[in-house]
């Protein structure tokens, strides 16, 4: 007798359950490969959402998060600490500029960021100075999914439902930029000019800028130059405004240094780090702000404390898990280092002459170029899911953002697999547009 399936009760995010293809089953992961319910082998070749950068399943953080587990899996982290959250604080500070001090816990990306614009916000408040009540942001950025990391990154055209619950910020253009752009000056200055006009006629309005330094990500893994980035860091700090990196997806070497502030030699006032933290393990986030921005909160004002918390911040297992991954990240940081030059190598190789790709950019592990097509496509339109399931049917998981194709491995994978993604990439590219 044939059995019916009974649909799944499982709502997935991101996806549109009525024409997307049935979500596929993974039973296992292992370093660069995710094994399918139905036996493929497909590569990973995003690091999952941007967080595996050790690969799946690596055995030194499952076994830390397992030790851990048989000490103390999750205290209340008001009026308790621990030595995994002291550890990894004093561990992640080593990495970071100078300037930045206080380490805050949370849960993932979007509370990172979250909590740096309360924060921010009432660093002002405590300094008495009420008239600083509104952000700079720049066009094309994400910063999350909760209404207050929407509001700064709302450009995406995925918030449109809720245009009318986000609050107000001012946009600057984000001066994207590939190999060959001559324009690139130019977007600069303009992006300069806009930001000096705003402080000179309303600098005492603003809380901070908030920025993804060097790679947008999923505004289309748009990049900018480390010129850009000490030029804005100079003139947001000229007019004593504060300076927020996101750097939940440029975090933990993906700009081939262990962060874009470090590959920038720039300082922000806070930063917010999620993603790679745990190497992919288990969800946790950190916003780290200076010592002055600490002290503006640290009084005998209890209202001047800062009254944010989860029920799981600062869990044990995953400061841990991202000791664990932090330590790995310092023994094989040549991968991180020495991954751009392979990438541009490969690229060539296999992509360089093919007349359908443009805007190509690269910066440490991640290697994006946009398709050339009549329109720009949707991330759910015909030729993104196309896209998508023709790179699965070469066993490779790749999940183009519009017409932007980027790559971005776990660091443990070797020069011939990384090849073999190029090779298999010009197949697919070549057979898809050339039809
Ligand atoms: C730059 C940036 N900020 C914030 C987020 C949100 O992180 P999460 O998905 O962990 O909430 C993302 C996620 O892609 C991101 O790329």
């Amino acid at each position: 007798m044939k059995t019916q399936q009974m649909p799944s009760p499982v709502w997935h995010p991101f996806t549109q359950a009525k024409t997307a293809p049935p979500p596929l089953k993974v039973r296992r992961g292992n370093g660069i490969y995710l094994e399918l319910e139905d036996g493929r082998n497909i590569v990973d070749c995003i690091s999952s959402w941007w967080v595996n950068v050790h690969g799946h399943s690596q055995p030194e953080i499952a076994k830390a998060i397992y030790e851990q587990s048989q000490i103390l899996e999750h205290v209340i982290f008001a009026g308790f600490t621990h030595d995994p959250a002291e550890r990894l604080a004093n561990e992640v500070l080593k990495y970071l500029p100078a300037n930045l001090a206080k380490v805050f816990f949370s849960d993932n990306g979007t509370t990172a960021v979250e909590v740096a614009m309360k924060m921010a916000y009432q660093f002002w408040q405590n300094k008495d100075n009420k008239e600083r009540v509104k952000f700079v942001n720049f066009d094309q950025g994400y910063h999350g999914e909760t209404v207050g990391s929407m509001s700064l990154g709302k450009s995406t055209a995925f918030f449109k439902p809720f245009e009318k619950l986000l609050f107000e910020t001012d946009s600057i253009p984000f001066p994207a930029t590939w190999e060959g752009d001559k324009d690139v000056h130019l977007k600069e200055e303009e992006s300069l000019s806009k930001l000096k006009s705003l402080f000179a006629t309303q600098g005492q309005r603003y809380v901070a800028v908030i920025i993804e330094p060097l790679i947008q990500g999923a505004g289309g893994m748009r990049m900018c130059r480390i010129e850009f980035m000490q030029e804005l860091e100079k003139l947001v700090h000229e007019y004593g405004i504060l300076l927020i990196y996101d750097e939940v997806m440029t975090g933990f070497g993906r700009t081939g240094d262990w962060f874009a502030c470090a590959k920038s030699k720039t300082r922000p006032d806070i930063i917010c780090l999620s993603k790679g933290l745990t190497g992919g393990f288990l969800p946790l986030a950190l916003t780290i702000a200076t010592e002055e921005i600490y002290q503006s909160f640290y009084s005998d004002d209890i209202q001047k404390a800062f009254f944010h918390s989860h029920s799981y911040t600062g869990n044990p297992l995953a400061c841990a898990a991202a000791y664990a991954s932090i330590k790995l990240l310092n023994d094989m940081q040549n991968n991180f280092k020495d991954m751009a030059k392979l990438h541009q190598m490969f690229f060539q190789k296999w992509l360089g002459n093919c007349q359908f790709l443009e805007k190509l950019r690269y910066c440490g592990t991640i290697l994006a170029f946009d398709v050339i097509t009549d329109e720009r496509t949707h991330y759910f339109n015909a030729l993104g899911l196309t896209m998508r399931q023709a790179f699965l049917d070469e066993g490779l998981l790749i999940r183009p953002l519009g017409n932007t194709i980027y790559l971005m491995p776990p660091y443990c994978i070797r020069a011939d697999e990384l090849e073999l993604i190029y090779k298999k990439t010009a197949t697919v590219i070549s057979k898809l547009l050339a039809a």
